[in-house]
């Protein structure tokens, strides 16, 4: 008995993973072929995120408009992206310069966008800008600053296209928020208060207009883990800086967000709340070990 639970048991756990591997992949295929074709609006597509969610949209064969604040960032991402896609199933993307801070351009820039292919199918409203600091040292200014790029701005984009989403009778918005638009922590009050702003606009928005087949989604990360430039060869101190920081490094790693964000749209998923992952072997955290691959490391 013992020996043969010793030998079924690893054999049946070797089935149960594969099976759920095989699950995963099926539902990763399903999840890009519905993306095949569809016009898909990134705003702050060179963040972090934005480039990981360029790249998943972009080999899942969407038309996509990259929007950002700086014209030669967009155009890197756009090199680096047509660089490593099969041009036989993908798009090469339009560019779209966009400060989500300056409310009074974007209506015009809604309008630019929906002249790029004559619709959009999924507004993925990724652009947001960080404050940090006791609240009472952060000025009156700044504070209107960090609702005009967190909540004015988005909103005013998502009036400009949400028209012609409930005309067509199809659409999908997407939020990248933060956990943060629904729980407050000490010093991040301009922060807090804007993506909570925004997570209210969008629970009512979902109600409003499900009626038309517009669906509405938030996915909020926790702590997504960033990017650090690669140090010059040779630069011991920055290199040693580097080792320690991998070990200390935490977080959701952009590339498992910008999946989540397309199974997200491919499923139509209302609120997606990503934690922190629960600590592993530095090895298994490396994204090389978990089947991704990111072209861009360091970042474009
Ligand atoms: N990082 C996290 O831990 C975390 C956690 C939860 C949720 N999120 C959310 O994830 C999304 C992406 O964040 P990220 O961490 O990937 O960003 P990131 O890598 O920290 O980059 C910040 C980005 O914001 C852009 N930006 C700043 N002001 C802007 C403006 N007024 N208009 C347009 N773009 C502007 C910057 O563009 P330039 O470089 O051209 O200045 C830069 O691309 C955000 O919505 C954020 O709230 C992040």
């Amino acid at each position: 008995m013992g020996f043969l639970t010793f030998l079924i048991l690893p054999l049946l756990l070797l089935g149960i993973s594969g099976i759920i591997y095989i699950y995963r992949e099926v539902v990763r295929l399903m999840s890009r072929s519905a993306l095949k074709n569809k016009v898909v609006v990134i705003t702050d597509a060179i963040s972090g995120l934005g480039k990981e969610c360029s790249r998943v949209f972009h080999a899942a064969g969407a038309r996509l408009v990259l929007c950002g604040k700086t014209w030669e960032k967009l155009e890197a991402l756009h090199d680096a992206l047509i660089s490593v896609a099969d041009p036989s199933v993908t798009f090469t993307p339009k560019l779209v310069l966009l400060d989500i801070s300056e409310v009074d351009e974007i209506e015009a820039i809604g309008k630019e966008i929906l002249d790029c292919y004559g619709c959009v199918d999924v507004l993925i409203n990724n652009a947001s800008m960080k404050i940090k600091g006791p609240a009472q040292s952060v000025t009156l200014e700044l504070d209107k600053k960090i609702m005009d790029a967190n909540y004015f701005g988005p909103i005013t984009l998502i009036k400009a296209i949400l028209p012609h989403m409930i005309s067509r009778r199809t659409g999908q918005i997407v939020l990248v928020n933060n956990i943060q638009g629904k729980l407050g922590v000490p010093f991040r009050a301009a922060y807090a208060a804007s993506k909570h702003a925004i997570q209210g606009f969008f629970d009512c928005l979902r109600a409003e207009v499900e009626e038309f087949d517009v669906f509405v989604s938030t996915v909020s990360p926790t702590f997504i883990r960033s990017y650090h430039v690669q140090p010059e060869p040779g630069n011991w101190e920055a290199s040693i800086w580097k080792f320690f920081f991998r070990k200390l490094s935490y977080g959701v790693h952009p590339v498992e967000v910008a999946e989540e964000v397309l199974r997200t749209v491919s499923r139509r998923k209302q609120e997606v709340f990503m934690p922190i992952p629960s600590p592993k072997p530095p090895f298994m955290s490396e994204p090389s070990c978990r089947n991704y691959f990111s072209p861009w490391s360091p970042p474009v």
